[in-house]
């Protein structure tokens, strides 16, 4: 008889909507189909490293589809190849893939799924050549992950952004004030231009291109030219003026990527009000986005995810990443996605509907045909 398959799966990264629907699909795919066992490591590689894991079972996945965060904890600091470590009120850094390893072999696992971003995934890939049958599951409300059109916890982070646009819509008519939101999203702007475009917004800037305040006030101007006494900015936390840098709000020592973004929208909102004369707000949603319940769009991508990491591992297809391409389930080499993220193109659909309805990016129509070029 062949020896049952026994495989851990672990939640890594910033968290967001839809994990634990993956975890859910995990557990009861691996159960249900193929007769193997599963057991879960708690926050991340960190659990691995330090052999902190759980058994998952059927009874233990039960009633967490709509729950946002992850039963397993997670976290964005514990990079097998550079662990921090406390020392003295300090932090050293070890490479402790050994351990990991050891771990690893010593449980008997066969596989191991990891659901996580950018940062999950780059360490993946060098897991693989020390023998782990590593398959990756792309999450982040970031969206920005290279080789699957669509990452989970999106849709929800995009449905609380724009449920929060919405929000500050009828206060900013109320006043007649310029509101700036910004939202999170790291480097790409995919977060800050669904929200804008599904919330309204009037003026959207986004990492991708760098912003002229002139022409944001331009466009405030002409609103209010025609009546419009106020204005819906939203901006993501990555925005950056033409030849300007992005605000740092702080630096995580021991994280892989130590910069934290946040903040740029009180400048824009001084600039503003300080160019147009006009009473500016500015609220900025951070991790709200990340929070709560999967919305139903993210329910079923993080289900669908789920059962084909563990049809991969039935089919030893590791090494992989399992993805989404239009509306086909594909996998991709994680070789390809380790180190590299994914941008809005500027000749994207996204941005030629923000024109179209007459949104500002930020810039003037000329400039942004210069930067696409
Ligand atoms: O990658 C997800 C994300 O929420 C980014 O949008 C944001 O810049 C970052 O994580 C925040 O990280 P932290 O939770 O460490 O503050």
């Amino acid at each position: 008889m062949a020896k049952q398959m026994r495989i851990g799966v672990l939640t890594g990264g910033g968290d967001c909507p839809g994990l634990n629907a993956v975890l859910r699909a995990v557990v009861k795919t691996a159960i249900n189909d193929y007769d193997m066992s599963v057991i879960g490591f708690k926050d991340g590689y960190e659990g691995l490293v330090l052999d902190n894991y759980i058994a998952l079972d059927k009874d233990s996945v039960s009633g967490i589809l709509s729950r946002g965060g992850t039963i397993l904890g997670t976290s964005n600091r514990a990079d097998p190849f550079k662990f921090p470590i406390l020392q003295k009120d300090k932090y050293v850094y070890l490479d402790r893939s050994a351990d990991l390893v050891n771990n690893y072999q010593k449980l008997g696992l066969d596989s191991l799924i990891v659901i996580g971003g950018d940062g999950t995934m780059s360490a993946a890939g060098p897991l693989c050549d020390l023998g782990i049958n590593m398959i990756g599951v792309p999450k982040t409300i970031d969206n920005d992950l290279y080789g699957t059109d669509r990452t989970f916890g999106f849709d929800s982070a995009v449905a609380t952004a724009t449920e929060a646009i919405d929000k500050i819509h009828t206060t900013a008519q109320a006043h007649h004030r310029v509101m700036i939101i910004e939202v999170m999203g790291r480097y790409a702007g995919w977060l800050a231009l669904a929200s804008g475009l599904a919330g309204g917004g009037d003026i959207i800037l986004i990492p991708e291109i760098p912003y002229d305040i002139d022409a944001i006030c331009e466009k405030i101007k002409e609103r209010k030219s025609i009546g419009r006494n106020f204005s819906i900015i939203v901006v993501g936390e990555g925005a950056k003026p033409e030849g300007g840098e992005m605000v740092i709000k702080r630096m995580i020592e021991n994280s892989p990527d130590a910069i934290r973004l946040g903040g740029i929208s009180r400048l824009i909102g001084e600039q503003i009000e300080e160019l147009t004369k006009l009473e500016t707000r500015v609220t900025i949603l951070g991790h709200l986005v990340r929070g709560g319940s999967p919305t139903a769009f993210d329910r079923l991508l993080a289900t669908r995810y789920g059962c084909e990491a563990v049809r991969l591992v039935s089919e030893k297809k590791f090494g992989n990443m399992v993805a989404l391409k239009g509306d086909d389930l594909v996998s991709v080499p994680l070789s390809e996605v380790s180190g590299k993220s994914r941008n809005v193109p500027l000749d994207s659909d996204l941005i030629k509907v923000a024109l179209s309805t007459g949104v500002s990016l930020g810039v003037t129509r000329e400039k942004l045909e210069e930067l696409a070029n």
